[in-house]
């Protein structure tokens, strides 16, 4: 008999990618490893239809050093296959503590005690999805950029983060790959942005067009297409209001076929017009019973769980009361909304933090969004400490590029030549370098 400890891996992998080699090597470091490979159907049912079937997915993973059996599991409860092996260690990542997985983790412990055996989790670290990590590696960025992939993810880091997901704005490919690749280190830690935000103002200003719903979603749509080319994070839609009810299904639908994680609709009726313009924008606030039928009819068309529909609440933008955003967001979490989105002109963070207190209180597990871009000196973990999940830096990639072109071409007028705007200009060959072609 083998001295080994039995060590029972359950795995949901549609695709392969390097996160799953890590965790299987770190699993076959505990004992003689057996894999629990969720069947198509099972997959299908979780949200991810495999493209790769069953047996041959079986039959990668035998290939692998460290594993020593493979096993077809039927459903993400896997009591029964538990039972005929009694392990001595189960395995998992950490990040199946919050969220749909939490009732199978309460079961496999409650099985697991039954023959004394023992739950080892690893750490759920954001670095399996890390774009260091698959930098140097063109098929794994291929890999997480492909849907099933992408799509999760935002849903994944609410459940298993313990700080607001940091998410920055971009609005075409270039910019798209500013948010992928851009990373500091602070004090030791390496920061960088876990998702994108494609803002409706920058994309907008971008076209040159005015932030009033006038540029149709297939132009919105182009844009997502842009960065999805060069980028493998979550992207979260500023989708405007959402147009008319009908309208929404199709967009939702869309959305997440393409692989976006989540939109923000908010709740404005009329021309739209941008929320920091406050009640100079003369907008309506939509009433509360149409804005809960658009957020329902939008959750209907849902094929997965991954995608989520975030509720935007302009009642402090409107002056309306902490009481009508509180009232709002009750109304549409029961109808649906997956996340609250509170939004607010102050320059203190005063009134959302009210609001999150108050929230908090009766939702802990509604995650809140926040854009903090007139209150922007609250670093995000104060944010965080209010109750913010989400963080949304919307709007100043473009900002910032404005200024910076408009200067260029003020001193090439000015100059009648470009050499004196070399200052404010990237060397030619680090431009030809910047993108290197496929095939470099
Ligand atoms: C956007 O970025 O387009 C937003 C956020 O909707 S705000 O501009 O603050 O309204
Ligand atoms: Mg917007």
């Amino acid at each position: 008999m083998s001295s080994q400890k039995s060590v029972f891996l359950f795995l949901s992998a549609s695709v392969y990618h390097s996160g799953h080699i890590r965790i299987i090597d770190r699993a076959a470091g505990l004992g003689e490893l057996t894999v629990a490979l969720l069947s198509d159907k099972g997959e299908d049912e979780f949200g991810i239809r495999p493209t790769v079937p069953f047996e041959e997915r079986a039959r990668l993973l035998r290939t692998l050093k460290g594993v020593s059996d493979v096993i077809e599991a039927t459903s993400l409860d896997c009591t029964s296959e538990l039972r005929a092996l009694r392990p001595d260690v189960v395995a998992h990542g950490d990040d199946w503590k919050i969220g749909r997985l939490a009732p199978v983790r309460a079961k496999t412990l409650e099985t697991l005690a039954e023959w004394g055996g023992e739950l080892v989790e690893f750490p759920y670290t954001s670095d399996l999805y890390s774009p260091q990590l698959i930098d140097d590696d063109q098929r794994s960025l291929r890999v997480m950029s492909m849907p099933e992939m992408r799509r999760p993810r935002l849903r994944e880091m609410l459940a298993s983060y313990d700080r607001p997901i940091r998410v920055m704005e971009a609005h075409n490919g270039l910019t798209g790959l500013i948010v992928e690749k851009a990373e500091v280190e602070v004090g030791g830690e390496k920061r960088s942005f876990d998702a994108i935000w494609v803002s409706s103002l920058t994309d907008s200003t971008a076209k040159g067009k005015p932030d009033t719903e006038l540029v149709d979603n297939t132009s919105r749509l182009d844009t997502i297409e842009q960065i999805m080319e060069v980028t493998t994070k979550p992207i979260i839609l500023d989708g405007d209001s959402g147009g008319l009810v009908e309208h929404f299904q199709y967009l939702v639908a869309t959305l997440e076929r393409i692989g976006v994680s989540a939109v923000i609709i908010e709740d404005k009726v009329g021309l739209k017009r941008n929320s920091l313009f406050g009640l100079a924008g003369g907008q309506d606030q939509d009433d509360i019973p149409h804005f809960c039928e658009k957020i329902t009819a939008g959750k209907k068309v849902q094929k997965t769980h991954d995608f989520l529909i975030i509720a935007r609440i302009e009642s402090l933008i409107l002056e309306k009361g902490m009481d009508d955003a509180l009232e709002r967001a009750r109304a549409y979490v029961r109808a649906g909304a997956d996340a609250i989105m509170i939004h607010s002109r102050r320059k203190e963070p005063d009134e959302v933090a009210e609001f999150c207190r108050l929230f908090k209180a009766e939702f802990p597990d509604v995650p809140v969004v926040v854009v903090p871009t007139s209150y922007n000196h609250v670093p995000e973990s104060e944010l965080g400490a209010y109750g913010a999940d989400i963080v949304i830096h919307a709007n100043h990639l473009i900002r910032s590029a404005f200024p910076a072109m408009q200067r260029t071409a003020e001193s090439i007028l000015e100059n009648g030549c470009s050499l004196a705007a070399d200052e404010y200009c990237m060397p030619i060959k680090e431009i030809l370098t910047l993108i290197p072609a496929a095939s470099d």
